[in-house]
């Protein structure tokens, strides 16, 4: 049994804009079944949806962060037997957003989020002492820092070991050097084994350099990253810390994600009675202003609006889309150009793009109980849970065969494409719309999909193994 402090900027359902809260959201409770103690330390945003009212564990502090000091206190919240603890610091998270607002990033997430790092030391030093400290992408890179150099002549950190797990090497958290005297560390740390990089600060090269242990979301990707067309300049640094470096595929908590219990779908429905489904699409398709043929097939899409995402394939591919028997159910949100593309084909082709632009939980459940294929044409993908939310609902993947896409999907389950084109993309769809016209063949495959389980079951055990070779 370990004692596991993970550091999250986001944990669902609290807070959500992707698979990092669903994760977050799943995982410790998946450990603590296997028999670990978990506990989670995040930001107490003003937007967190919360079950129910936090109790107050540690009554205002001072927390130093460089030469500022911010009144904070800690929050403690149980959620699915695990304590979330809540750093309420309400200088840097009492506004509305995550990340940022309409105007982009907040100006002082450098500092917001040093203060979540700070946070889950202090929350190491009194309220729950971990084995290990499990930290979550770039905002929660420092916490390996602080403990190795401003806390490391402190007896009360002593043996306490560090796991940084990458959910996405795209996003760094890069700042002006300016920030090492904002965040409190010294300029001996800002050198290119440690936090600098190309003349900046960058965070998760840091957390990198000095976490005992790293792994991403998914093998596959834990292999790409180390190649220059993966490695977003990191390649060469996580090359040289490969033996640290492991790939862990995520699970994902079929009590959220399962269609026979899915009380936010149309119909309910299973491998073994599929007629549910052809209601949650004929609703679908009601919804989204499309034509109601249900023999028409439905690919579905739901993604944050980023390059990352590949939907300049889409963009690309838009009418030879059109031109095939297909309908597309669309939502997302994010960069203005795809959301704008996505607007304007479905104007150009209402019979074809049902389109909504924004951030939508339910409508995200209701596409994938309704459509009959998803596509995800990432230009690269850690893990990806949409591919695997969809296999529960029987709703085929069409994916680029990359990261955990190409590690869960298989020709038995889904249709994947390799070069990042739009005629490999078409090449795939259209392999897709072929195997559907064979109707029994189609069920026969949506029923193998349904039935395969990525739960955390076997992660989770391999998250406890390597916290046990960790603590050693
Ligand atoms: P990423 O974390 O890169 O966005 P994942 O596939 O791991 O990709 O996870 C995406 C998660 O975010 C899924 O739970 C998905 O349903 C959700 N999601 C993404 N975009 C939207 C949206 N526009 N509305 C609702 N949920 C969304
Ligand atoms: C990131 C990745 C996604 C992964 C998720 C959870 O957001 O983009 O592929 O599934 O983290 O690990």
């Amino acid at each position: 049994m370990s004692r596991v402090l993970m550091v999250a900027s986001e944990v669902a359902p609290l807070c959500k804009t992707g698979g990092l809260a669903d994760v977050l959201g799943s995982l410790p409770a998946a450990l603590r079944e296997i028999g670990e103690e978990v506990a989670v330390v995040l930001p107490n945003y003003l937007d967190l949806q919360l079950p129910s009212e936090p109790a107050e564990v540690w009554p205002e502090f001072p927390l130093r962060c460089g030469s500022h000091t911010f009144p904070t206190r800690i929050l403690s919240l149980e959620l699915n037997g695990v304590t979330h603890y809540l750093i309420d610091c309400p200088a840097l998270y009492a506004r509305h957003g995550i990340y940022g607002g309409a105007g982009g990033d907040f100006w002082d997430n450098p500092v917001r989020y040093a203060v979540l790092s700070l946070g889950a030391i202090a929350v190491s030093r009194f309220l729950f002492r971990p084995g290990v400290l499990h930290c979550h992408d770039w905002q929660a890179s420092l916490a390996p820092i602080y403990l190795r150099s401003t806390y490391s002549p402190d007896p009360t950190y002593l043996g306490i070991r560090t796991l940084l797990t990458i959910h996405n090497l795209g996003y760094q958290g890069r700042y002006g050097s300016y920030v090492m005297g904002d965040i409190g560390l010294p300029m001996s740390l800002y050198h290119r084994d440690a936090l600098e990089y190309f003349g900046d600060v960058n965070y998760l090269k840091g957390g990198i350099a000095f976490a005992d242990a790293i792994n991403t979301v998914s093998p596959n990707y834990a292999r790409e990253i180390q190649t220059p067309e993966y490695g977003f300049g990191l390649d060469g640094f996580l090359r040289a810390r490969s033996s640290r470096l492991s790939g862990i595929l995520n699970g994902v908590d079929y009590s959220e994600w399962n269609p026979e219990t899915d009380p936010g779908i149309a119909r309910n429905y299973s491998a073994s009675n599929l007629a549910g489904k052809r209601e949650c699409k004929r609703a679908l398709l009601a919804e989204l202003g499309l034509p109601d043929s249900l023999d028409r097939p439905l690919i579905g899409i739901v993604s944050r609006f980023a390059d990352q995402k590949g939907f300049d394939l889409v963009e690309q591919a838009a009418a030879d889309i059109a031109g095939e028997d297909v309908a597309v159910a669309v939502l997302g949100s994010g960069d203005p150009r795809f959301e704008n593309s996505f607007r304007q084909f479905a104007q150009i082709w209402p019979r074809v793009y049902g389109v909504r632009i924004g951030y939508n939980g339910p409508l995200a459940r209701r596409i994938e109980a309704g459509a009959d294929m998803f596509l995800m044409p990432s230009r690269y993908e850690p893990c990806g849970l949409n591919q695997i939310y969809s296999l529960r609902y029987g709703t085929i993947p069409i994916v680029r065969a990359t990261g955990g896409l190409d590690d869960t999907i298989d020709p038995g389950t889904g249709f994947k494409f390799w070069d990042y084109s739009p005629w490999s993309l078409m090449g795939a769809i259209r392999s897709a719309l072929e195997a559907w016209r064979d109707r029994k063949q189609w069920t026969a495959m949506m029923v193998h999909s349904m039935a395969k389980d990525f739960s955390w079951q076997v992660s989770a055990a391999e998250y406890a193994a390597l916290y046990r070779r960790l603590i050693g």
